[in-house]
């Protein structure tokens, strides 16, 4: 696809599993580039992509991360082949469980472009994003079950919790996956649009959260992931504090002068 507003944000390693470019101001696009296999997740591609993320991490002209696959996969999931070959060394190799790490610690919005098959490894990325924009076929599910395993990159723990118990033993225990819209209504996707629009209508969305000041955004984001961490009441003194943390900064004072003055805000982001 064609990326308006130039190339890979930071010169460095050449990637071979996916490809990164400033898709619009202050948004990283990760598109997965292995169409061959599906865009299975090999631990060098999760390297890659947790590389692309930490690039993004300490670079404060990215507010917002986009990744997403191709039209008939975002993820088939983790490499079968190699899980094959190496066993649990491959499901459980330290680089890639510090991948995963990389992905989930991520502190700013990271959004996934959904089209084809988010499977296993791929729905768990899906769901490792703070938002899920699917393409009408879609298709989310754990299939690990077929293979004698169950899912390891978090499903069991985050399904749960996003979709509840019955429809995560459905997905978890028959293998079986569902469509988009089934994805919409349990919660797990926050917009189905057509596919063609996938990748556009997330860099549109993303385009509007990354206009938003990036403190505000890091706060935002560690208070909502928060309530999948702790009982309730914590979570409130959690959010408390990190609101105290927003108020103390000039981008709050100057937005709401701007608003009491009824005039533009003259904080604007880099
Ligand atoms: N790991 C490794 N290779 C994979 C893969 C995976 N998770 N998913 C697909 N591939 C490879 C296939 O082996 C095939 O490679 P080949 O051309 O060298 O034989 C290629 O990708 C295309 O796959 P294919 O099955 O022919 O494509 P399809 O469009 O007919 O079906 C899927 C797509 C996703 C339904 C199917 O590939 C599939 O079920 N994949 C496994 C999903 C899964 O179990 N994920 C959990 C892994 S723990």
């Amino acid at each position: 696809m064609k990326h308006p507003h130039g190339e890979e944000p930071r010169a460095g390693t050449p990637f071979e599993f996916i490809s990164v470019a400033r898709a619009e101001p202050r948004v990283m696009l990760i598109e997965f580039n292995r169409p061959e296999k599906r865009n299975a997740l090999s631990v060098a591609m999760m390297t890659e992509i947790a590389r692309a993320l930490s690039g993004a991490e300490t670079d404060d002209g990215i507010h917002c991360a986009v990744m997403t696959g191709d039209d008939r996969a975002f993820s088939a999931g983790a490499d079968i082949r190699d899980q094959h070959e190496r066993g649990s060394d491959a499901a459980l190799a330290p680089e890639k469980l510090a991948a995963w790490e990389t992905v989930r610690s991520f502190s700013k919005p990271l959004i996934a472009a959904v089209n084809g098959y988010a499977l296993g490894g791929g729905h768990e990325l899906a769901m490792a994003a703070d938002i899920v924009i699917a393409g009408e076929g879609a298709t989310f599910g754990q299939p690990e079950i077929n293979l004698g395993i169950h899912p390891g990159d978090g499903a069991t723990q985050s399904l749960p919790r996003l979709a509840g118990k019955s429809l995560a033993m459905r997905l978890i225990l028959s293998g079986q996956s569902m469509d988009a819209a089934e994805a919409l209504a349990a919660g797990l996707v926050a917009e189905v649009v057509d596919p063609s629009r996938t990748v556009e209508r997330a860099l549109e969305l993303a385009a509007v959260i990354a206009g938003k000041n990036l403190l505000a955004l890091r706060l935002a984001k560690a208070c909502v992931l928060n309530a999948y961490e702790t009982p309730f009441s914590e979570g409130l003194l959690f959010e408390r504090r990190s609101l105290a943390r927003a108020f103390e900064s000039e981008h709050r004072a100057e937005g709401m002068r701007a608003f009491v003055e009824s005039r533009a805000t003259r904080c604007r982001e880099e």
